[in-house]
């Protein structure tokens, strides 16, 4: 088995503090995640969608990547084959916790987007009312670096050529309800990989994994981790 992509969710930042989109606290004032982030809400409501956004952002700096972070950021820099962390999570835990070979599907919280130029670039601050674009000048252009509902999610590519090499796929803390990320097990299944889910408990995806351990991701992700590299 050389060749492992990794799948990671909200479940995974959970226990760092973060909340996860379809557990109990997956409302923020009032409203539901689907309901925010839309190009819609951003038509309609811009202030409210870089509100949500710009609290989101904010929050990071109060939370720490948790023990499930760090185990895979040791197996990025410890296996000696391919490796893909592919987050549908817009946090930087994994990075924090020093992962390198990582995607985000879904773009990240401390990156902006620029509407009139299409740049992309490091954001740390709040952008309600500090919208400029740094590269082009345009004023009030920036939007969150994040793929809403309806838009085309990022490097489709290459995590499309890493599922069709993988010999392992291993999806931890999602509820696999939304696409694409959702299928990658089907992708990885027709490819030949073998299939583990990690979780808190079934999801709607476990009837399509080989295997499924199930329990808080700080401890199952590490417990994995220790007995794939053991000697
Ligand atoms: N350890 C492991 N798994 C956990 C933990 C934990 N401590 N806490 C929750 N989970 C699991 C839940 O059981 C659930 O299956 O994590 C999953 C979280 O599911 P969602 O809240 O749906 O989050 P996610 O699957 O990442 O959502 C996918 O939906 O809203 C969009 O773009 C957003 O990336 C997000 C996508």
């Amino acid at each position: 088995m050389s060749n492992i992509v990794i799948l990671t969710g909200a479940g995974i930042s959970a226990e760092s503090g973060l909340a996860t989109f379809r557990g109990p606290e997956g409302l923020w004032e009032g409203h539901r995640v689907e309901d925010v982030c839309t190009p819609e809400a951003l038509a309609r409501d811009p202030a409210m969608v870089l509100r949500f956004y710009d609290a989101r952002r904010a929050a990071l700096g109060r939370v720490a990547p948790n023990p499930a972070h760090r185990a895979l950021a040791r197996l990025d820099a410890e296996w000696p084959g391919g490796l893909l962390i592919v987050t549908q999570n817009v946090d930087d835990l994994h990075e924090r916790a020093g992962a390198k070979r990582l995607i985000h599907i879904h773009g990240e919280l401390l990156s902006a987007l620029c509407r009139k130029c299409g740049g992309r670039a490091r954001f740390a601050g709040a952008m309600l009312g500090d919208a400029t674009c740094a590269a082009c000048g345009a004023a009030d252009a920036l939007r969150p670096d994040i793929v809403f509902f309806g838009e085309m999610p990022y490097e489709m590519e290459a995590i499309d050529a890493a599922l069709a090499r993988a010999d392992l796929f291993v999806s931890i803390g999602t509820s696999g309800a939304v696409y694409p990320a959702a299928g990658f097990v089907r992708i990885a299944r027709a490819a030949g990989a073998e299939t583990l889910e990690l979780n808190l408990e079934a999801s709607a995806g476990s009837a399509l994994f080989d295997e499924g351990r199930f329990g808080l991701a700080s401890e199952v992700v590490p417990a994995w981790v220790d007995q794939l590299l053991a000697p």
